[in-house]
C-alpha cells in the first residue's frame, strides 16, 4: 500500500509517495511563485498551491498501481493566513509566515494586551509571522476584506479543503495561529475576542493523524485514486519533520540546519517557557513540543560562502575552519535578519567580534559555525532549564550534510547528535501521519518506531565541551551587551 506526503513549502510543494515499509516510491516537487508586493511584505496565491499539488501528486504516481494508494497527509509552511469569503473564494492572496508587515499589531498585542494574557490565553506571545496579528493588520488596512471573511484557514488546511471539502485543521499548527488555547487544546474565545471573529469562521480541530474525510469526487477523479483513501489533516512543517525524524519521545529531539535553524523538542505534556523565548506547541503525535526558531542558521553559512567569499567550495572551506584554532577568541552573532527564538528582537544584527590580524577564511568560517551552533545552545539551555533531559539530537537539513558541524553541535550542546537514514523531512513525516490515519499503523509513534533508522552519530568530546562552554560564556554576554545599540543602525 501506498502512503502519500504533501509537503506545501513556501518556494515549492514536495510530494512524496511511501510504501508500508517506510520506502520512498517517488517524489515530485513543484514550484509557485512567491510574490514581495512591497518591503516586508511575502504573498502567495492558494490557487497556485492547489494547481501545483494536484499535478504533482498526478506525477509522483505515474507508473505506479493507484488503486494501492492507502492515505494522502498534509505538511504545510505555517502561521500563513489564508481568508475566504461566503462563496469559499479567497479574498486576498496568502499572506506567508515570512511577512513582517504586522509590526504595530504585534506590539499592540504584546504590550496593550500584554505577554502575560496572551501566555495565559495561548501558552505563546505574537510574533509578526503568526496568523493573529495578520488578522488585525487586515482588519485595520483592508476592512472590506475583513467583513468578508467567512473561512480562516492555514496554507496546508486550504489544500486539505479543496480537495476534500472537509474544513479542518491539526492542534499543532494552529498552536501557531496564535488563537489555539495550546493546553486545553481548542479555540480560545478570549483571543476571538481580541481579533473580533467568531468561532465559526475557523476550522474543526484535529490531531494531524487523524482522518477527516475522503478525497472529492472531482479530485479522486483527476488523480485515478479511489475517494474513500484515508485523509490526514496532517501539521506544520516543523511537526511533521519531527515526525519524519521520531522524534516523538521524551529526551528526543531534533535540529534542523536549513536556511533556518530549528529545535524541536517533543513533550509528553504542555510545557512553556515562563519568558517566552521558545514556542510552547502541540505536536503531531498528539502530544506537545517547544520549538526554538533561528532566522539564519545554515542561510548565515551560505550568506558568508556564496555572498562574501564568492565561492561554492564549503568542503575547502569546511576543511579550513576545523584547522582553525577553536581559542581563536573569534565570535559571529548570527542574526543577519533579526532573531526569533530566543531574542524575538528583529533589530539584532549579523557580528563578527574579536577580529584580528591573525585570523584568516578559515577562523571566521569556524565563527560562523560555532555562531550558529551557540545560537541552537541559547534555545538548548532553555529546553535543559525547564526540567527537560535531552539524551539524542537527530540532525537534519543541508548544513547536517557537514560532518565537522555535525560534531561541532554535539560539542556545544554536550549531546549525541545523530543522523537518519532517510531526511525526507516533513513530506516524509506527513506519508507517516497518512498511514496512521488509514490505520497501518496504531499510532505514531508505533510507526516511527518501525519505519525511521539512524545512522552515523557524534558523540561529544569532552575536552572540546569543556571549551566550548568557556567560549559559550563570552558569546552569552554579547548579545545583551548589543541589544540596545541595534536600533541604531537603521
Ligand atoms: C515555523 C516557521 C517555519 C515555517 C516555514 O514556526 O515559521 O518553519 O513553517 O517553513
Amino acid at each position: 500500500m501506498y502512503f502519500i506526503g504533501v509537503d506545501l513549502g513556501t518556494s515549492s510543494v514536495k510530494i512524496l509517495v511511501m510504501d508500508q515499509e517506510g520506502q520512498i516510491i517517488s517524489t515530485v516537487t513543484k514550484d509557485y511563485p512567491l510574490f514581495f508586493p512591497k518591503a516586508l511584505w511575502s504573498e502567495q496565491n492558494p490557487q497556485d498551491w492547489l494547481e501545483q499539488s494536484l499535478l504533482g501528486i498526478k506525477e509522483a504516481l505515474n507508473g505506479l498501481d493507484a488503486n494501492a494508494v492507502g492515505g494522502i497527509g498534509y505538511s504545510g509552511q505555517m502561521h500563513g493566513l489564508v481568508i475566504l469569503d461566503e462563496h469559499d473564494n479567497v479574498i486576498r492572496p496568502a499572506i506567508l509566515w515570512n511577512d513582517q508587515r504586522s509590526v504595530k499589531e504585534t506590539n499592540y498585542l504584546n504590550e496593550e494586551i500584554g505577554i502575560e494574557k496572551l501566555t495565559e490565553l495561548t501558552g505563546n506571545i505574537a510574533f509578526p509571522g503568526f496568523t493573529a496579528p495578520k488578522l488585525l493588520w487586515v482588519k485595520e488596512n483592508e476592512p472590506e476584506n475583513f467583513k468578508k471573511i467567512k473561512k480562516v484557514m492555514l496554507p496546508k488546511d486550504y489544500l486539505a479543503y479543496k480537495m476534500t471539502g472537509a474544513f479542518a485543521t491539526d492542534f499543532a499548527d494552529a498552536s501557531g495561529a496564535l488563537y489555539l488555547d495550546v493546553a486545553n487544546k481548542k479555540w480560545s474565545q478570549g483571543m476571538l475576542d481580541i481579533i473580533g471573529i467568531e468561532e465559526s469562521v475557523l476550522p474543526k480541530l484535529y490531531e494531524s493523524y487523524e482522518n477527516i474525510g475522503s478525497l472529492s469526487k472531482e479530485v479522486s477523479d483527476y488523480l485515478g485514486i479511489h475517494h474513500e483513501i484515508a485523509v490526514a489533516i496532517g501539521s506544520g512543517d516543523q511537526a511533521c519533520a519531527a515526525v519524519g525524524g521520531g522524534v516523538v519521545s521524551p529526551g528526543c529531539c531534533s535540529i534542523s540546519l536549513g536556511t533556518s535553524g530549528v529545535v524541536f523538542v517533543h513533550s509528553d505534556t504542555f510545557i512553556k517557557d515562563p519568558n517566552n523565548g521558545l514556542h510552547a506547541f502541540a505536536h503531531a503525535n498528539g502530544a506537545y513540543h517547544l520549538m526554538g526558531c533561528m532566522l539564519s542558521a545554515a542561510g548565515s553559512l551560505k550568506w558568508w560562502v556564496e555572498e562574501i567569499l564568492k565561492s561554492n567550495d564549503y568542503n575547502r572551506l569546511m576543511d579550513a575552519a576545523k584547522e582553525a584554532p577553536l581559542d581563536n577568541g573569534l565570535y559571529f552573532l548570527p542574526y543577519l535578519m533579526g532573531e526569533r527564538s530566543p531574542h524575538n528582537d528583529p533589530n539584532a544584527r549579523g557580528v563578527f567580534w574579536g577580529l584580528n590580524l591573525s585570523h584568516g577564511q578559515g577562523d571566521m568560517t569556524r565563527a560562523v559555525i560555532e555562531g550558529v551552533s551557540f545560537g541552537l545552545r541559547d534555545s538548548f539551555e532553555i529546553v535543559k532549564s525547564l526540567g527537560q533531559e535531552m539524551t539524542e539530537i537527530r540532525i537534519n537539513g543541508g548544513g547536517s550534510k557537514n560532518e565537522f558541524w555535525c560534531q561541532t553541535i554535539a560539542n556545544i550542546l554536550d549531546t549525541k547528535v545523530v543522523k537518519l537514514e532517510t531526511d525526507a523531512g516533513p513530506a516524509y513525516g506527513a506519508a507517516i501521519l497518512a498511514a496512521v490515519s488509514a490505520g497501518a499503523y496504531p499510532s505514531v509513534k508505533v510507526a516511527c518506531d518501525q519505519l525511521i533508522k539512524t545512522t552515523e552519530s557524534y558523540q561529544p568530546i569532552p575536552q572540546l565541551v569543556d571549551a566550548y562552554n568557556r567560549k559559550y560564556n563570552s558569546f552569552s554576554k554579547l548579545y545583551p551587551a548589543l541589544k540596545a545599540l541595534f536600533p541604531e543602525i537603521e
